[in-house]
């Protein structure tokens, strides 16, 4: 197997470092539009056959280092006992929202082995024949909450704040549930055989530095540390990142996933030496010429070479308007093949 991944979390020396992209699997791919068109998102997502191909298409298309699980952050709602729907236009979506001390009390817990064992038998199908290291993930407990809760208009989190400031109890109590059922899934996904996990906490970027620290960073220290013994390393992700270097590095994961508003090298500064930085290229660089990329590509590679725990990465995830030939463009340039 690839082993670039898994040394560049364990910051071993490498000949170059891994790549592989936020979202690789999605509408940018003309091999996913084509299976996109036969089948709803719900069905891609549950069925282990069509999961499994749709994680296999930026590995034989693209030559990416690694392979990330074709899933959602939103599935867990189903081991809450809520359920979740892909509509074709908006957001997904969670029913009943959450939006009451009354109904979080009242959750129930579904154990992942029956309420999420399609994402289980999709890992076991993928590890028969994958070259490459496949990441697992969840979401981060407070961006889960957020969609729970801002079911409509999900990006104001008018009532997640509202909730949160005016009732910390039962808005951590929320939290509770979803980090207790979030440890259980990760778990499953490490017996059924991922290699290395990602937390996406994306919407942490809305809050402050104290409420980083209360509503995010203590959930998924939870996480990182319930997880140690197995062994498998876990990369943290949120928007706004580079502003949270130390916090998030005082969790102490195998590594961070960095946006793009600090330079790498900056960045490979700030955290501590065991811990592996990813990332950060703006998702809209893949949107210059390829002489462009090339270039852009060779300039973080000089910037970071002889660092070990570097694994090369976009700040965000790919857009849907991303030309594809640019991303193969992207990866050829870090394989040193540009
Ligand atoms: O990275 C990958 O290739 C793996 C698959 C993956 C998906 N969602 C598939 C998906 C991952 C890692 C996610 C995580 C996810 N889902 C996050 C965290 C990462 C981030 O982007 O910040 C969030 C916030 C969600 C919730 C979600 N799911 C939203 C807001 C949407 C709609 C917006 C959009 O991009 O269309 C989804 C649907 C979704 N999840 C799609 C994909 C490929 C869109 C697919 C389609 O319409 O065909």
């Amino acid at each position: 197997m690839n082993p670039l991944l898994l040394k560049a979390l364990r910051c071993e020396p490498i000949s170059r470092p891994p790549v592989w992209l936020m979202r690789q699997a999605g509408r940018y791919m003309p091999q996913y539009r084509a299976l996109r068109e036969k089948h709803s998102l719900w069905e891609m997502f549950h069925q282990p056959d069509l999961a499994a191909a749709v994680t296999r298409q930026p590995v034989e298309h693209l030559g990416v280092d690694a392979a990330i699980l074709f899933s959602d952050i939103l599935v867990i709602a189903e081991a809450l006992g809520l359920s979740v729907q892909f509509p074709a236009q908006g957001g997904p979506r969670v029913t009943p929202a959450v939006q009451t001390a009354a109904q979080v009390a009242a959750l129930p817990y579904i154990p992942v082995a029956e309420s999420l064992h399609y994402v289980f038998a999709t890992i076991g199908q993928l590890k028969k024949s994958l070259g490459v290291p496949l990441i697992g993930f969840s979401g981060g407990p407070f961006t889960v909450a957020s969609y729970f809760i801002d079911t409509s208009n999900h990006s104001a989190f008018e009532r997640t704040r509202r909730w949160m400031k005016e009732d910390p109890v039962s808005f951590h109590a929320l939290l509770a549930k979803i980090t207790h059922a979030q440890i259980a899934y990760l778990k499953g996904q490490i017996e059924a055989g991922v290699d290395a996990l990602q937390i996406f906490d994306s919407w942490a970027n809305v809050l402050d530095a104290a409420e980083f620290e209360s509503f995010s960073a203590f959930y998924l220290r939870q996480i990182v540390q319930a997880l140690k013994g197995s062994g498998i390393p876990v990369i943290l992700f949120c928007r706004g990142s580079s502003l949270r270097a130390d916090a998030l590095s005082e969790i102490q994961p195998a590594g961070i996933s960095f946006d793009w508003h600090l330079p790498m090298q900056e960045l490979r500064r700030q955290v501590p030496e065991g811990i592996a930085v990813q990332g950060n290229f703006n998702p809209e660089f893949l949107k210059l010429s390829k002489g462009k990329i090339q270039a852009g590509v060779q300039q973080l590679l000089t910037a970071m070479q002889g660092e070990r725990g570097f694994i090369v990465n976009l700040g965000h995830g790919v857009t849907p308007d991303t030309p594809v030939e640019n991303v193969r463009c992207f990866v050829d340039a870090v394989k040193g093949k540009g």
